[in-house]
């Protein structure tokens, strides 16, 4: 009887196991194979009998019990190609014949360029490994970093270089990891862009050479963003193998995909080797920045999937109220100023338009642009963080006490990193901007970039964000960065060392906002640059939610929060509602339309709310209201891109299902209907198959008759249809499944 129960325990404790797929790691002694398991994923690697560290499988998890042959070097081709160049190592150094892109490129004092590593010795962390390289002549240590998330499978990967000699070394390549993929066909999916026009998804057939993406910006940009997911033959949304990656850096950084002579295909990725040197003295070490990994079986889909439940569950700051949660919470449905009223804020003008927003049903009302210095145009005031005394005569408390008592939080922008020459700290410290002395100084938007590197530039952002912080009750920070770098100098620095600039001003960047968060555990922040241009797993880390474009025109936000899901959940996409017809195109378009197209993600109004007729207000306040109810859902659910507006079809349909089922939302989309054609039946997906699901409508109506109870097998396999009329120029309807 006993042996019965403690074998049925033995059972349940073994299917738990299998299903929660817990990660393991393991270092077989007589293999030399090292592996991780988490989620769905395996990653082996091992030490092959050179020393290399040579990489071995990285995708479906593998059997517990199977065990993996040692790491085989690869043969030379020929006299042309060796073999530590054939060879997928897991990070190699330039040296010894390599022609494929180095891990690591270094030069000694003494002229020498040659690096070989080999492996050292390891120490098991928690769900990882730490394996030390080391030069096979001189003393420069790697540790490669590795951690594999339990859930996701997802890989943390990066590199510390120390230089254990007793001259300097000068580090002038270095990425965080490279990720090795065998000979196949694969299809590279990345993401472009440019202000007002970010997240454009490509898609091109992995070809012999290199494709590069990268920032030479000193921050992430908005024209590449450092993410990558590659797919086994053709891209599919639902279907087929697919490896993917994010670098967490906001400083300049590259990744490359190269394919080589033997058809292998390696991603490497880190700091941006152009114009990179940054010298490691005896004993010094630098640390790159981290570049996750992942796998999915189940298509772009099933990878952008795993990257967003990885972020609200691993990356995404937490604040007080959030601390030790399992997600951060859905994001306040905010008013901003900008397009209503750009610089011209005024305490009477901003308290009008708080009024308006709070009888929306707005939670957070935030001031934009123009509140500080003698900031009346972009000329002038950037650095100048004082109250403008004209505009807010007895300082920011009335405005926000005026938002506190209209039930609301309040939220500020500030652009830290940037002066105008007109500015008292421009006169006051021109020697604080990013320059070369004698050299002239580019503007752009007529301001220069404070060097954020230097020790004294970093106490006074700083400490001018924490006064503001101190003085007013300010729940969130808009923190804007819009411009990119010219003239990187830091002449503080001995001409060899000056391009640390690449990495200490991202490093200031992250400490400041570190220790914002530390001393305000209530603030929250969202990163912006011009739009989408600072958006990377760096950032993400230390605030809460991003602006992913200046452009807010309903049509074009579609393609752009379609892109931008690729990578990065909803959860942090915050998306307005503004004026039509809209200032970037003339376009017009309904409330409604506008509403929905925002309702995708964490849903802003932006308009100059002070016009809106009441019909606007109400119709408004009324998809506020069903937003907030299914908000968690849209936000932190499984995303499904039923029909993607990408290739400017005529329609678009997204879904997300809430993680235990309970809830679906779908956005459906209408560009143009031509020749009368209807819309499509959606078949939705990701729902439980026995459970019943009511459907009920948020905008638009579902088609006469069809069925408003019915099995999640229904919605998925026959589908859900709208009305016949709905048709026409820029239509959208939105609907809501419930669990019953
Ligand atoms: C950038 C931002 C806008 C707005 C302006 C203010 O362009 O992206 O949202 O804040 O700056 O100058």
């Amino acid at each position: 009887m006993l042996k019965t129960i403690s074998a049925a325990i033995l059972f349940l404790a073994v299917t738990f196991l299998a299903q929660a797929q817990p990660a393991s790691v393991s270092f077989d002694q007589a293999t030399k194979v090292f592996r991780l398991d988490g989620g769905g994923v395996s990653y082996l690697f091992g030490v092959n009998p050179k020393g290399e560290l040579q990489q071995l499988y990285w995708g479906g998890r593998l059997g517990a019990t199977d065990l993996f042959p040692p790491a085989r070097p690869l043969p030379e081709w020929a006299a042309f190609d060796s073999s530590y160049s054939t060879t997928p190592q897991e990070f190699a150094g330039w040296g010894a014949g390599l022609f494929v892109e180095p891990a690591l490129k270094v030069s000694f004092a003494d002229g020498n360029r040659d690096l070989v590593l080999r492996y050292e010795s390891h120490t098991t962390v928690p769900n990882g490994f730490d394996v030390v390289l080391k030069d096979i002549r001189r003393k420069v240590f790697v540790t490669l970093h590795y951690a594999i998330n339990p859930e996701s499978g997802i890989l943390a990967r990066s590199a510390t270089i120390e230089n254990g000699e007793a001259a300097p070394v000068t580090v002038e390549q270095a990425a965080a990891a490279a990720w090795a993929l065998p000979p196949a066909h694969y299809t590279l999916n990345y993401l472009t862009g440019r202000w007002a026009g970010e997240w454009t998804l490509n898609q091109e057939a992995v070809h012999p050479g290199e494709r590069v993406i990268e920032s030479r910006r000193g921050s992430t940009g908005s024209q590449a963003n450092p993410w990558f997911a590659i797919q086994a033959g053709e891209a599919s949304e639902d279907h087929g193998e697919v490896w993917f990656g994010a670098l967490a850096w906001s400083g300049s950084w590259r990744i490359t995909v190269e394919q080589d002579q033997l058809d292998a295909v390696r991603v490497t990725g880190g700091f941006n080797p152009f114009d990179f040197g940054y010298v490691l003295h005896p004993g010094q070490s630098l640390e790159t920045p981290v570049f996750y990994g992942g796998y999915s079986a189940s298509g772009l889909g099933g990878a952008s999937r795993l990257l967003h439940r990885f972020e609200l569950g691993h990356i995404l700051p937490r604040t007080a109220a959030t601390a030790g949660q399992a997600a951060p919470k859905p994001r306040p449905v905010i008013y901003n100023s900008w397009e209503a009223t750009e610089f011209n804020v005024t305490e009477a003008g901003q308290m009008a338009l708080a009024e308006k927003a709070a009888a929306l049903g707005i939670d957070r009302f935030v001031m934009d642009d123009g509140w500080f210095g003698q900031r009346k145009t972009d000329h002038a005031g950037l650095g100048d963080w004082y109250v403008n005394q004209e505009k807010f005569p007895h300082g920011l408390k009335p405005l926000i006490d005026k938002v506190h008592t209209l039930g609301m939080d309040f939220g500020l922008w500030v652009e830290p990193e940037m002066v105008n020459p007109d500015s008292d700290l421009y006169r006051k410290h021109p020697e604080w901007v990013l320059n070369f002395p004698g050299r002239p100084r580019s503007e752009a938007r007529n301001q220069m970039v404070l060097n954020l590197a230097r020790p004294d530039v970093r106490a006074y952002v700083l400490g001018f964000l924490d006064k503001l912080l101190n003085e007013n009750d300010i729940a969130f920070l808009k923190w804007d960065y819009n411009r990119n770098w010219s003239e990187p100098g830091w002449d503080q620095l001995p001409a060899a060392e000056q391009k640390r600039v690449y990495v200490e001003f991202t490093r200031n960047l992250y400490a400041i906002l570190a220790e914002l968060r530390h001393r305000h555990p209530k603030v929250e922040i969202e990163s912006c640059s011009g739009g989408g241009g600072r958006v990377d797993l760096g950032i993400l880390r230390y605030t809460d939610e991003v602006w992913p474009s200046d452009n807010t025109d309903p049509f074009d936000r579609l393609t752009i929060q379609d892109g931008f899901s690729y990578a990065y959940t909803p959860q942090i996409m915050m998306a307005w509602v503004t004026d039509s017809p809209h200032w970037l195109n003339r376009r017009t378009t309904s409330l409604e339309y506008r509403m929905l197209s925002s309702m995708q993600g964490s849903l802003g109004i932006g308009a100059n709310i002070a016009n809106w007729t009441p019909e606007e207000a109400a119709t408004a306040k009324r998809l506020i209201a069903a937003y907030h109810q299914v908000q968690p859902t849209i936000v932190q659910g499984d995303l499904y891109r039923l029909i993607s507006p990408r290739d400017g079809g005529e329609f678009s349909a997204t879904q997300t299902v809430r993680q235990d089922k309970s809830q679906s939302v779908v956005f459906a989309f209408i560009h143009s209907t031509q020749k009368g054609r209807g819309f499509p039946v959606l078949k939705l997906k990701g729902l439980d198959p026995v459970a019943k699901y009511a459907l009920s409508s948020i905008e638009g109506k579902p088609r006469a008759g069809s069925p408003t109870v019915a099995s999640g097998a229904w919605w998925m396999n026959h589908g859900l249809e709208t009305d016949d009329g709905f048709k026409g120029d820029f239509q959208a309807a939105a609907f809501r499944l419930d669990r019953k």
